[in-house]
């Protein structure tokens, strides 16, 4: 077993030292488990493991919450044995997402900022059962220190009957003090989050836990399952170029200061691709307010551009963590994690102003945004964060390539086949093709802008005439339809292959 004795430092919680099969012993069918862990960083992986091979003999299943994403040492390993009967708020893994949409687990997609509050109140079915941390160490009172994540653990660990704490020695010890926990009081006691600048401290660098609640201290040295990020492809540079023009034209309208506004910026190939771009623009003193801080970042703070950032998970390539850990001591004094409902927090992104950067998998003509549905029936990943930001944000922006599948598919349809967040949300719309403004327009103007600016040229015409006809056939009504054709791009795609009119 791996010596993690030095980083429990109380030593009468020695004694609580156990394998990762005796801790996943205590875990009984039916339970409802919450981890720490937001977008493969900081998550619990031993005894998940563990409990994997139980249920490969036992046949059981638990409900699974976490921060977000977690890696495949939890999300794979439980969803390929069956083990998992209810899962939320968010995934992004292939087994997982198969079990989902194929109906063996039930999944609740929920803003992650919501999250920790909803299970305070027992709105999951029930209480938690037990809470999963991992931790760099425990202190002398037996309080967790964190890892590259701090998601929604300190409030699971606070409503828990039990705690387990994965001590992970492959997590530096440089962590500590990187976090600032915090966790409101519940309506109607709780007060204002006292955060008025993305630097703030406001809490302890530790999750407040205890000696006694901790039933099992497991030793673990299992890295974070970080994924290579994608090559940096010509239409995120081509988002990019557009994102920086605008900015510089918000600033010199006097709309924004030169340093801009804290950034949130979301997951994916593209939203690093914005970060990244970022650094080599002449933008100085940025600071972000996100969820997650991707190697986007480092770029930024390599290139003395970024003042300060404030995430709840470091979730960095494998080339990124291998930055991050050789020069944490530098890194560490520009980030800081933060609890999700802190850090998603709709109360704080309005009143820092944040830019909330989002990535779309489809929008349609009146600006009405889908960012988790494949053809309106499919669970990709979920909504994430971008809820929390883009209908609290100064400004909402979002990113698509105008076409997906190879220009079968326009990601700018007449009616999106599932809606994420609404026209009344989100003030930008960023494709390879332009930029679409549509603060203060009304759907028809919205719908012009959005053709002309973001559609890709073979699906301008077919946009255009549908929304022609659908002006015409309602009279000019508020917002045009022809709601026995406004899917029919979907359904083509589905019988033919493509969107296209063959
Ligand atoms: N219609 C159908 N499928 C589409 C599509 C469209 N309009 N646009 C993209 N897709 C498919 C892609 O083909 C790809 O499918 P594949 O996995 O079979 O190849 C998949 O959707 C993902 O697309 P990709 O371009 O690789 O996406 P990405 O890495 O840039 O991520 C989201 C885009 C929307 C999936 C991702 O940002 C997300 O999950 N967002 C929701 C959560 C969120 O915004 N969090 C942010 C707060 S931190």
């Amino acid at each position: 077993m791996i010596n993690i004795k030095d980083r429990v430092r109380n030593k009468e919680l020695h004694a609580k030292i156990v394998s990762a099969e005796e801790a996943a012993a205590s875990i009984k069918d039916g339970m409802n488990i919450a981890t720490s862990g937001f977008t493969p960083a900081g998550y619990p992986k031993a005894v998940p493991l563990a409990l994997a091979k139980r249920m490969e003999q036992e046949k059981f299943k638990v409900n699974l919450w976490t921060g977000a994403s977690v890696g495949k040492e939890l999300d794979g390993a439980l969803a390929e044995v069956k083990g998992i009967a209810k899962r939320l708020p968010y995934q992004t893994n292939n087994a997982m997402r198969t079990a989902i949409n194929n109906g063996e687990i039930q999944y609740t997609d929920l803003h992650l900022s919501h999250v920790a509050q909803m299970s305070r109140y027992g709105f999951f079915g029930g209480k938690v059962d037990v809470a999963i941390v991992e931790a760099c160490a425990i202190t002398e009172e037996g309080h967790i220190i964190p890892t590259t994540s701090v998601g929604n653990a300190a409030s699971f660990v606070q409503s828990a009957d039990f705690v387990i704490v994965e001590v992970n020695t492959s997590q530096p010890l440089e962590l500590e003090g990187m976090h600032d926990i915090y966790v409101p009081l519940d309506p109607p006691h709780r007060q204002p989050i006292p955060l008025v600048k993305v630097d703030d401290r406001i809490g302890t660098p530790y999750i407040p836990c205890g000696v006694d609640r901790i039933a099992y201290i497991v030793p673990c040295d299992i890295k974070d399952d970080a994924r290579p990020l994608a090559a940096i492809d010509d239409d995120a540079r081509a988002m990019t170029g557009h994102l920086i023009d605008f900015l510089k034209q918000e600033i010199k309208a006097g709309r924004m200061p030169k340093n801009l506004l804290p950034l949130q910026s979301g997951v994916g190939s593209v939203a690093n691709a914005v970060v990244a771009g970022l650094a080599n623009s002449d933008f100085e003193d940025l600071t972000v307010y996100t969820e997650v801080i991707q190697d986007g970042m480092f770029d930024l703070i390599d290139a003395g551009k970024l003042t300060f950032a404030s995430g709840t998970s470091i979730t960095a390539s494998p080339d990124g963590l291998k930055r991050l850990y050789a020069n944490i001591s530098e890194y560490r004094k520009r980030i800081l994690l933060r609890p999700q409902e802190i850090a998603n927090s709709p109360e704080i992104a309005r009143r820092i102003g944040v830019i909330a950067m989002n990535t779309a998998i489809e929008f349609d003509l009146y600006g009405h945004v889908n960012s988790s549905h494949i053809m309106g029936t499919k669970m990709m990943n979920g909504i994430g964060g971008s809820g929390d930001f883009s209908r609290n944000a100064y400004l909402t922006i979002f990113f698509s390539s105008s076409v997906a599948k190879k220009g079968d598919i326009s990601s700018i349809v007449p009616m999106c086949s599932h809606f994420d967040h609404t026209e009344h949300d989100i003030d930008v719309f960023i494709t390879e093709r332009g930029v679409a403004d549509v603060r203060g327009l009304s759907p028809k103007e919205r719908a012009r802008v959005i053709i002309n600016n973001c559609a890709h040229p073979d699906y301008q015409p077919m946009l255009l005439d549908y929304f022609e006809r659908a002006v015409k056939a309602t009279g000019y009504a508020h917002t045009p339809h022809i709601i026995s054709e406004a899917l029919s791009w979907h359904t083509r795609f589905l019988e033919t292959g493509s969107m296209k009119i063959k």
